[in-house]
């Protein structure tokens, strides 16, 4: 199978790169493997891409490895930081072409993979900035010594991403690792490995050397396991499901313990006290949960609402969810598409399932929408107990539960009711509110009258079994870093 292919959208035509790439080269498989990805709307494969196994990574690791120790090494800081901005000037030259992939493969609304590019761009462009911003301290301890740290880089990264913000986790994994002066092998998620090789072939443009960054497609079980056990790796960045961020965690600690942060799940309580405004509240609350059609790590599926607007707060949001406009990405006003795949369909249809089986009330949708493509109608559950599945677990769909409230510090006991604390939100206008609860609630990110507002300037991770570390602004740094002290004795012997 050849190494590009031509791939149609409906709205351009383009080449797709679908080889691995690796050491600045494309190429294939060791093993000349190859699979399928599919289009969510129409179900229908949209091209195959050449597939990394083992072998693959231990190629790649090799790439990095001497690029690591040979010329990434003599790039100054200040060049680093060029060719991030000029990666950042090429994802902003084609975000037509990188948004319609997006759109494609996974799904998601063309306006909004837009905005994707939008702040994948940024991103890239913030971390070019700090490239050589990144320096140690000198430490006085007494007259006779120089102290200084030095923060260097980790050394190969092995980044691993999800499928339901392809590009974007591409930028926040690519921006921090190379800023820092490491060298990097990402794998793409099985489902949407389009955007991610195309943008590697933008890297290529933007004139990083051979075997800084690598990219390859393949699967979790395979190439991903291959990553987190593999004893050249030096750190290990992933983002996606719990259940394998154990498995890193556990693969890190039984090979070479390399470092680890992890991005994982969440069940985001978004609580909406008497005193908000409410037609503002509604509208973040919408957004809260179905945006990327509910497939967000931080989406707000537990909304608390306090019972003094309770009954008008429901009869309204009904409302506003019924005119979200479900349907083909690349059509006109459409906010949700399909969801990823067949698995996430059924996962998703399997949740809603267990909610109507348990007893909860379906305020609205509860089905699948259409019989092609993977779109589920927007559903609200009420009447719904803390115990539940619903309640409890990360749907990762346009499904969320709405529960009653009286004071704040029930809704601050919920809020904190489940094993996950990636993010929560507060609608109130008390300021008083909105601090002390901001305060108590036990999540890496607090929105106050607003909700999925993420800044690449500004940290995001998980409390509890969310993650490990944080990732974005000049938090990030600090994962791809490791500190050298160096102690110079200026003195006569001691001891002598
Ligand atoms: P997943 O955790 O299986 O996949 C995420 C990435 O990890 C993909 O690149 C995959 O190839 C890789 N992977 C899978 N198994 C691996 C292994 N054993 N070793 C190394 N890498 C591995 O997530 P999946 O199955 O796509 O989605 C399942 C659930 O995970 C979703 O329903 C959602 O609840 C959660 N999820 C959370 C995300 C987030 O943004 N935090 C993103 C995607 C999924
Ligand atoms: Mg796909």
């Amino acid at each position: 199978m050849a190494l590009f292919q031509t791939v149609e959208t409906p709205n351009l035509k383009y080449e797709q790169p679908v080889g691995l790439y690796i050491n600045g080269e494309w190429v294939k498989g060791v093993e000349g493997k190859t699979f399928e990805t599919i289009n969510p709307h129409n179900e229908k494969p949209i091209v195959a891409v050449h597939e990394a196994t083992e072998k693959d990574v231990d190629i790649a690791v090799a790439a990095a490895r001497k690029a690591l120790e040979t010329t990434w090494k003599k790039v100054t800081p200040s060049d680093r930081g060029r060719m991030l901005t000029r990666l950042a000037d090429l994802f902003e030259r084609d975000i037509d072409i990188l948004a319609s992939i997006e759109s494609l493969d996974n799904g998601k609304a063309f306006s909004m993979a837009k905005i994707d590019i939008v702040n994948a761009a940024g991103c890239l462009r913030y971390y070019g900035g700090w490239a050589d911003k990144i320096h140690g301290q000198t430490i006085d301890t007494d007259d006779d010594s120089l102290n200084y740290t030095r923060h260097e880089p980790v050394g190969v990264c092995g980044q691993i991403i999800p499928w339901n913000f392809p590009l974007l986790m591409w930028s926040w994994k690519i921006g921090p690792a190379i800023a820092t002066g490491n060298t990097v092998v990402l794998k793409l998620a099985e489902q949407t490995p389009l955007s991610g090789l195309y943008a590697a072939k933008l890297a290529h443009e933007a004139g990083f050397p051979p075997g800084v960054i690598n990219i390859i497609s393949g699967f979790g079980k395979v190439a991903g396991a291959a990553i987190a056990s593999h004893m050249d790796i030096d750190k290990v960045a992933f983002t996606g499901s719990t259940l394998v961020g154990r498995s890193i965690l556990q693969a890190a600690a039984k090979s070479n313990l390399k470092k680890v942060t992890l991005e994982l799940g969440g069940k985001s309580p978004n609580i909406v006290f008497n005193d908000a405004d409410i037609d503002n509240a509604i509208s973040w609350v919408n957004f809260g949960i179905y945006f990327n059609h509910g497939q967000c790590c931080c989406a707000g599926s537990r909304i608390l609402v306090q019972e003094g607007i309770y009954d008008e707060f429901l009869k309204r949001f009904k409302e506003r969810t019924l005119a979200n406009k479900v349907g083909d990405p690349f059509g006109k006003d459409t906010f949700q598409g399909p969801q990823v795949s067949q698995l996430q369909f059924d996962r998703i249809m399997g949740y809603i399932e267990e909610g109507k089986k348990a007893g909860a009330t379906v305020v609205t949708g509860g089905e699948r929408l259409g019989d092609t493509g993977y779109y589920i109608k927007p559903t609200i559950f009420a009447d719904v107990k803390e115990d539940m599945k619903i309640v409890q677990e990360e749907i990762f769909g346009p499904v969320c539960v709405i529960q009653k409230f009286k004071t704040e510090e029930e809704a601050i006991k919920i809020g904190n009711s489940t094993t996950y604390g990636l993010a929560s939100a507060v609608h109130t206008s008390n300021l008083n509110t909105a601090i002390r609860v901001s305060n108590a609630l036990k999540a890496g990110t607090v929105w106050v009258n607003n909700y999925n507002l993420i800044h690449y300037q500004t940290p995001f991770g998980g409390y509890k079994e969310s993650g490990l570390g944080r990732e974005l602004g000049s938090y990030a740094l600090e994962n791809y870093t490791q500190i050298k002290t160096v102690r110079i004795w200026l003195g006569d012997a001691l001891f002598a």
